[in-house]
């Protein structure tokens, strides 16, 4: 069946498809964007910290765990326009499953301004895993952004392959799916990456 009979049989011709992170033209408006590429909300959960420096670089010396570069972009909800100057802040907890609560360190903290391409990175590590009642949440870096003109995101990323995923009521619901990234193996050296691009929807 091809694209145009199976929305047809589907009934969703006037509501359009597309794969993520695309824009397709609505079908009784050619000049209209319609698209499915807005970010969706998760808790923002108890540890949020305000003020977190700004820095490019979460880990030090003595953090344990796998480095891994987290980046993407920020988009608005035409899924195409970048957003520069976006204030996007990630916190985790450590390869122990501990959040630093207290510190003027800002363990494991940090925001980004996103630059006129809108682009984020942070160089952090694979966050550790921690008990919520019974069960052990999946692992998860938790955002939040801000850019003028657009709707506060509060969201969580989480990763492949995690087993503790489908337990866990905020990772397995279907408005997470996604936020579930693979963690990609980038050379032979070892370095892992991250790939988290951002859609903001506009004020109201
Ligand atoms: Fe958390």
């Amino acid at each position: 069946m091809d694209r145009k009979s199976f929305l047809k049989k589907a009934g969703f011709l006037a509501i359009g498809f597309s794969a993520f992170g695309k824009v397709v033209r609505a079908a009784d408006d050619p000049t209209a964007f319609e698209g499915d590429c807005e970010t969706t909300n998760d808790i923002l959960g108890p540890f949020y910290r305000e003020d977190a420096p700004i820095r490019y670089d979460l880990t030090t010396q003595t953090d344990r765990g796998s480095r891994v570069i987290l980046q993407g972009q920020v988009f608005g909800d035409d899924c195409e326009t970048p957003i520069k100057n976006a204030l996007v802040e990630i916190w985790q907890c450590d390869a122990d499953g501990e959040y630093d609560n207290t510190s003027p360190a800002f363990r494991m903290r940090a925001g980004w301004k996103t630059d006129n391409e809108g682009e984020y990175a942070f160089k952090t590590i694979l966050p550790g895993k921690y008990k919520n009642g019974r069960l052990y949440r999946p692992a998860h870096i938790h955002f939040r952004v801000r850019a003028d003109n657009h709707q506060e995101l509060v969201s969580q990323v989480y990763f492949e392959g995690d087993p503790h995923i489908n337990d866990d009521p905020w990772a397995s619901h279907p408005s997470a799916s996604k936020r579930i990234l693979p963690i990609v193996l980038e050379d032979t050296k070892g370095n892992l990456t991250v790939r988290f691009d951002i859609y903001l929807k506009s004020n109201p």
